[in-house]
């Protein structure tokens, strides 16, 4: 191995070499220059990153530069002599991932917030608010010295049983894309990088190294390209992270065509490419690709590159391009520019903005004879299940954040002054302690820290706790909670699925208080869709309150006291039954064994299990509710659905075509008694044309400031004719159909309140 010796002391030795004033320096040089002036094992060092602690035995090398940040997922390579430091990179995407506690410092701690999932951050349907939480991220970042956040995590919702679904917003690409971009300039606000994650398809963690995408060009354009192709051009991340993933036979970190001729000289994006960790298996083909930077660096990438260059089966232009733009990104680097981090970012201040922006994505799915907001008479609560005192705050892997505490529901409900119901909470925190001991992760698992925790098993109390319970609590609270992460997609039983207990649970709790003319409100604290249709009708009211981070107990609490109306809308659909999903027939899992499949054995493969090493995006562009709105099937809670405190009255919508482009203008009132927010949906309906079309596709958004009670407000939508395109595969082109078009405004993709129709005669786009 000849690589990666690069001890500090040499590096120091270089130090002194860079006094030379004939030596081009960064930032002082032109970055011609200092590329001119750059040794070729130098350049290769620089497009491989310095390993990664903890991964096998020749990756960990430059040791000292993973000392800057502790806990961040990896650096580039530092070249003194030339003044290049080592940047360094961390996770993402709720919050920043780096180690709360440092070697040899037992007085100072180093916690990030952890901010609400994605997903929830697109339920608020508010580009606004989720361009202030990437403030508060990015103040993190740069207040704790690291460069680029590996976030945000923008792909596709393909079916609820990808394990990181949490880290993403939605199956909507527009949706997805305008989080990203409103995450990234907030972020990049603080001129620290971000790294749009994982571009592309990668939608579902089983075999995730090497699956094979199998889709049409169309597909890949309209869905599970467009959030990113949106994101480039809307914020400009300054890096994007391929994933790891193949698309049609080759790596997305090995495909010119998709980083070279597509992301950067379609959609004209400026930053530097990085793989995701380990990801792709030819780094010379990497390089070719137009894939800047390989992460975390490994000694064998730096040997393949070497003997390509030498061997000029990798032409030098292209090793010279990559460097250049790493270069350039460590130019823009609050390390670059000598920053003085002050390891002290004001976490209070963020754990207001976690705790309010929390409240805004959290979907009231259900609430019959306004159970919600808790009447002034509710004082005492009774907490049942075991994320009532164990609350979820955000998935696991590397999007999971260290922070300093997670208030749980109890908590959040104490400090909004109801009392408990004592006996009950005991049961549970006695059941809780016993179950941690014995499901404490081995501590000689190094993955352990990266799977997710083994959590308490659910409890039915019995008849008597119940009783009393019933006898001392004015109302129920059910809690269900769900975690996954990175590595495992989810299992359809006991996941996706109520488990028998937690179904016995909520009937148990709904019977005995109903009995006794109380109310039972189910709090879901999960990171992703489950089956909703064989319980939702037993209580009151359920509020879908995700996974919103470290404050999640407070943020549930205020809504459901209501001192916040719930505005959060569904970025997906709930189906009926996991089968009803398009994908499902494609997306890799046992059903014989009643899990997703890891590592694909003959047998497995021949019995029960299609698309391991591959999967077929069979269904196409109908993903989500284009799927379900156009085949005209039932679903539980539809795309985009949620309900109010309050009412809202829209009025006649105005549509204003200018230059290509088209304006909407829609009067929202609330009619309703307490103050509220809306989201109005922009759906728009394609005529029959040379290609088929979703029923609708959503393609604007908008949502009003706080309505009080008989305010109106003017919302303005817009969308372009480029919106309307679709992906002429024979043509190689975007197109656009010419005809009517309708547009159809809704607070959901099944509720539908005014429409508008408008012609367009139009000729192919480029
Ligand atoms: C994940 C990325 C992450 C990287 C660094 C990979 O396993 O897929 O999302 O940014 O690790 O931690």
């Amino acid at each position: 191995m000849k690589r990666h010796i690069f001890p500090l002391a040499a590096a120091a030795l270089m130090a002194l070499v860079s006094c030379d004033p004939g030596v081009p320096q960064l930032g002082k040089s032109s970055v011609d220059d200092v590329v001119a002036a750059m040794t070729l094992e130098e350049k290769v060092q620089l497009l491989i990153g310095t390993g990664m602690a903890g991964a096998s035995g020749d990756s960990a090398v430059v040791g000292e530069t993973r000392k800057l940040v502790p806990g961040a997922a990896g650096t580039t390579y530092p070249i003194p002599r030339l003044g290049i430091p080592a940047i360094v990179l961390a996770d993402g995407p709720a919050g920043l991932r780096i180690q709360p506690r440092r070697e040899g410092d037992s007085i100072n701690t180093y916690y990030c917030t952890a901010f609400p999932v994605g997903t929830l951050l697109a339920s608020t349907w508010n580009t606004d608010l989720v361009e202030s939480v990437g403030q508060s991220i990015g103040n993190e970042v740069l207040e704790y010295g690291v460069d680029v956040l590996l976030g945000p995590a923008l792909n596709i919702h393909r079916n609820p049983l990808c394990g990181r679904n949490f880290e993403y917003y939605s199956e909507d690409p527009l949706l997805s894309g305008k989080m990203a971009a409103a995450m990234i300039k907030g972020v990049q606000s603080n001129d620290v990088g971000t790294s749009a994650k994982h571009f592309v398809a990668n939608n579902q963690e089983t075999n995730r190294m090497a699956n094979d995408v199998i889709a049409s060009q169309r597909t890949l354009r309209e869905i599970y390209y467009k959030g990113f192709e949106i994101a480039v051009r809307e914020a400009q991340p300054w890096t994007v992270m391929t994933s790891y993933n193949k698309i049609n036979g080759t790596y997305t970190s090995e495909d010119r065509a998709l980083l070279t001729d597509i992301l950067r000289g379609e959609w004209g994006f400026e930053g530097t490419v990085m793989t995701d960790w380990f990801g792709g298996t030819n780094p010379p083909a990497q390089v070719h690709a137009g894939n800047d930077l390989l992460m975390p660096g490994i000694p064998r990438q730096y040997d393949a590159i070497m003997a390509a260059a030498k061997d000029s089966t990798l032409v030098m232009a292209d090793i010279d391009t990559n460097v250049r733009r790493i270069l350039e990104l460590i130019l823009r680097t609050p390390r670059f520019k000598g920053y003085a981090f002050s390891n002290k970012p004001d976490l209070k201040a963020h754990a207001a903005v976690t705790r309010e922006s929390a409240t805004e994505g959290m979907v009231l799915l259900k609430n019959d004879n306004a159970a919600l907001p808790l009447a002034a008479g509710v004082k005492s609560v009774a907490a049942f299940g075991i994320t009532s005192y164990e609350f979820i705050s955000g998935g696991t892997g590397s999007g999971d954040v260290n922070e300093a505490y997670t208030v749980s529901l109890k908590e959040g409900l104490a400090n909004a002054g109801y009392s408990f119901c004592a006996p009950l909470a005991e049961v549970y925190e006695t059941h809780i302690a016993a179950e941690n001991e014995r499901n404490a992760p081995d501590p000689k698992n190094p993955y352990a820290m990266f799977m997710p925790r083994k959590r308490a098993a659910e409890i039915v109390p019995t008849p008597a706790q119940l009783k009393e319970s019933v006898d001392g609590s004015d109302i129920a609270l059910v809690t269900i909670g769900r975690n996954s992460g990175e590595f495992a997609d989810r299992q359809l039983t006991d996941d996706y699925e109520m488990s028998a207990i937690e179904k016995r649970l909520i009937k148990a709790v709904c019977d005995a208080y109903h009995a006794a003319g109380k109310r039972v409100v189910v709090v879901l604290n999960i990171g992703g869709v489950i089956e909703t249709a064989s319980w939702k009708d037993m209580p009151d009211a359920i509020l879908l309150a995700w996974q919103p981070g470290q404050e999640g107990g407070n943020s549930v609490a205020d809504v459901l006291k209501g001192a916040v109306n719930p505005s959060g809308r569904l970025p997906m659909t709930f189906p009926l039954a996991y089968m009803d999903i398009a994908s499902s027939a494609n997306f890799p899992y046992d059903y014989v064994a009643g899990a997703p499949v890891f590592f694909p054995t003959d047998s497995v493969k021949k019995e029960s299990v299609r698309n391991v090493d591959y999967t077929r995006y069979e269904e196409g562009i109908y993903v989500g509710y284009r799927y379900f709105d156009t085949r005209g099937k039932d679903v539980s809670y539809p795309f985009g659905y949620g309900l109010s405190y309050t009412t809202f009255e829209y009025g006649d919508p105005q549509l204003t075509p200018a230059d290509g482009a088209f304006t909407v203008k829609l009067a929202v009132k609330n009619t309703g008694s307490l103050p509220g927010k809306e989201v109005v949906q922009l759906y728009v309906s394609a005529p029959g044309g040379q290609l088929d079309k979703p029923a609708k596709e959503l393609r604007a958004f908008a949502k009003t400031p706080l309505l009080q009670s008989g305010e109106s407000q003017t919302v303005e939508l817009r969308f372009s004719l480029d919106d309307l395109a679709s992906y002429d595969e024979n043509a190689s082109t975007w197109m656009v159909e010419n005809g009517e078009y309708v547009v159809r405004l809704g607070p959901s993709s099944r509720n539908i309140l005014k429409t508008v129709n408008f012609p367009v005669k139009s000729k192919p786009l480029s």
